[in-house]
């Protein structure tokens, strides 16, 4: 079974998708932290960035996923992926078009050995068109602004959240407008607006409507 969630950074998507997967014990694949995880060796191998031709490093990259975590040529980068640093650098190498092309081969492998729930932003429309699921989780700017916010300062983080605001808008623009497998839903995606929704309520409906058709 394959369950594709696409949406823009900040719909709650990751945590959504975690859970549904543990509550129908499923393998959680989040393809973000793939390109994240790119991201952040070619930072440590100190290549050019701007360089399409610095990743050719990615076809002997290994990848796994376990409980939800990601391990990079056999070491966990979960924690790691997250940095400021990487973050800033993303958009740009999920971009470049032989980037996504190896990338998405891997997912493809790995969704073909076992059942799992993948999130992304082309995972309904490119990597798994045949999903037996396809959920496309938004919410409002404001909303995901507001949740960036409160995580921040529930970890501790300084956070401003018109700054906030301005960085979702651009990462949304840099994501939708994109030349190679831009953000946008599959034709026959099931759309949640997660705006006025709990965590709960979102793992909710979208486990109910998969028993359903079970
Ligand atoms: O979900 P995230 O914020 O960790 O994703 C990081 C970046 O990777 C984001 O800028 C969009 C990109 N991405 C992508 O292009 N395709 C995917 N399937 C997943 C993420």
């Amino acid at each position: 079974m394959q369950i594709a969630m696409d949406g823009p950074a900040g719909a709650g998507k990751s945590t959504i998708a975690k859970l549904v997967s543990e509550r129908l014990g499923m393998t959680y694949i989040d393809t973000g932290a793939m390109y994240r995880a790119v991201t952040l060796k070619a930072m440590e191998l100190g290549v050019d960035l701007e360089q399409e031709a610095s990743f050719s490093f990615v076809a002997d990259t290994e990848f796994a996923f376990e409980d939800g975590r990601i391990r990079m040529d056999g070491v966990d980068v979960s924690e790691a992926v997250r940095q400021t640093a990487v973050s800033n650098n993303v958009s740009l190498v999920s971009s470049y078009l032989s980037v996504r092309e190896a990338l998405v081969e891997r997912q493809q492998e790995l969704a073909a050995a076992g059942d799992v729930v993948m999130d992304g932003r082309d995972i309904g429309y490119k990597v798994l068109p045949d999903a037996d699921f396809k959920f496309f989780l938004t919410a409002s700017i404001e909303e995901r602004a507001k949740r960036r916010h409160e995580d921040n300062l529930a970890r501790g983080i300084a956070s401003d959240i018109e700054q906030l605001k301005q960085e979702i808008t651009r990462r949304d623009h840099l994501d939708t407008t994109r030349e190679h497998s831009p953000l946008r839903p599959a034709a026959d995606a099931i759309i949640v607006d997660t705006s006025d929704m709990t965590i709960a309520e979102v793992v909710d409906m979208i486990t109910d409507k998969i028993r359903e058709v079970e």
